[in-house]
């Protein structure tokens, strides 16, 4: 009968004596509407703790102090920020600080820190240290934090990876081209991506979590990729990708210009030798012309002097002349 009534109050004690430990609020500063931002927002936790058993006086141990630990990835837990209880008379931390309530043995305690990435799903875990022993709250994870500095960028081109810092594709002339970009780890995060066919001028956008775009590559293929997370100009990115067929390459290879002189001088060679050749056909078209006629006034003198003697003003003169002035050498 003793035993259980000591039991049953061991049992009561450690349940009045207790640290508990909330999950953070839900608080977001920017408008990466669901995500902690590194150095942005600020994470709170509360916590409370109850000192001592009400009605058993015997029991009123003092607490010495109230500590909160945190355990990064892959490391251990190490102290975290302190709070010298003292009855919660006076702040001891900035990051931890105490507050009264309505009852003379409940506490809460705030814990307000700011979210470096590196306590991204750290894991925190308070203690209330007494003379003789330390009761422990039980463990609560920090959130994913999210540093729009390191961002990472998917980007394939035909199903290989493409580092985007020097972005030059060398691929099939005849190879349909599949672009792939999308945005490594932004789950929770509104975010943008852009393609901009610089040759062509035109727009591929996506607010979906990637971005396909096939197209097919004659010679070459300038774009420009850019993304913005957040919809904050501050946290957008951009980045040139050149994407080239064998062909056009050793062109290049040939020319020691830069690619976009070597591009816009191979058109102006393009279109000069264009419209020579027009020009040439047109030419090629009139003297024809021109050769037939002749040839038809010839015929015809031929008939006409046979039967009348050719005046020196007849009408014929000027298609002489004409005939005489065209050069020889280019039949
Ligand atoms: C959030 O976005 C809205 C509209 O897009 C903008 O007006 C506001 O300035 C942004 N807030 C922050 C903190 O960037
Ligand atoms: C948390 O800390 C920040 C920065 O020191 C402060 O602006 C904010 O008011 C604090 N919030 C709470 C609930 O303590
Ligand atoms: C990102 O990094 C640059 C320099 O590397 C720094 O100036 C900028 O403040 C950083 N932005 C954020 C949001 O941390
Ligand atoms: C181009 O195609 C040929 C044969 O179809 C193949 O051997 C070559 O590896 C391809 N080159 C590239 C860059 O894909
Ligand atoms: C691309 O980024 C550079 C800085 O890295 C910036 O000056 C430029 O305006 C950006 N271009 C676009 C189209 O956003």
């Amino acid at each position: 009968m003793f035993i259980l009534f000591t039991l049953l109050l061991f049992v009561e004690n450690t349940q009045l004596q207790k640290i508990i430990l909330y999950k953070y609020q839900e608080n977001f500063k920017t408008n990466c509407t669901s995500s902690f931002v590194h150095k942005k927002d600020q994470i709170i936790f509360s916590s409370q703790i109850k000192t001592s058993a009400d009605n058993s006086p015997g029991d009123s141990i003092l607490v010495e102090n109230i500590q909160y630990d945190l355990k990064r990835k892959n490391s251990v837990y190490e102290p975290f920020c302190y709070v010298f209880f003292n009855g919660c008379l006076q702040s001891s931390d900035k990051i931890c600080y105490c507050l009264s309530t309505e009852h003379p043995d409940v506490f809460d305690i705030i814990i307000n820190v700011t979210a470096f990435s590196h306590f991204s799903e750290a894991k925190l875990r308070g203690q209330m240290k007494y003379l003789e022993k330390i009761v422990y709250s039980e463990e609560i994870s920090f959130p994913t934090i999210y540093d729009p500095n390191k961002t990472e960028v998917v980007l394939n081109i035909n199903s290989k990876p493409v580092d985007t810092d020097k972005c030059a594709v060398i691929v099939n002339a005849t190879d349909q081209v599949v672009i792939f970009f999308n945005l490594k780890h932004v789950f929770d995060i509104p975010f943008t991506l852009r393609v901009y066919d610089v040759l062509k001028e035109e727009h591929y956008e996506s607010d979906s979590i990637f971005l396909i775009h096939v197209t097919e590559i004659e010679t070459r293929q300038v774009y420009t990729f850019k993304y913005t997370v957040c919809n904050l100009q501050e946290y957008s990115k951009n980045f040139t990708c050149y994407i080239d067929t064998g062909r056009e390459n050793k062109l290049h290879k040939v020319h020691t210009q830069t690619p976009d002189y070597a591009l816009a001088t191979s058109g102006l060679i393009i279109s000069t030798i264009t419209l020579l050749i027009l020009l040439m056909q047109f030419l090629m078209r009139s003297f024809q012309k021109r050769l037939q006629k002749i040839e038809k006034d010839m015929n015809r003198r031929k008939f006409f002097s046979s039967i009348h003697k050719i005046d020196d003003e007849s009408p014929m003169e000027g298609e002489r002349k004409v005939y005489e002035q065209i050069p020889l050498n280019g039949i």
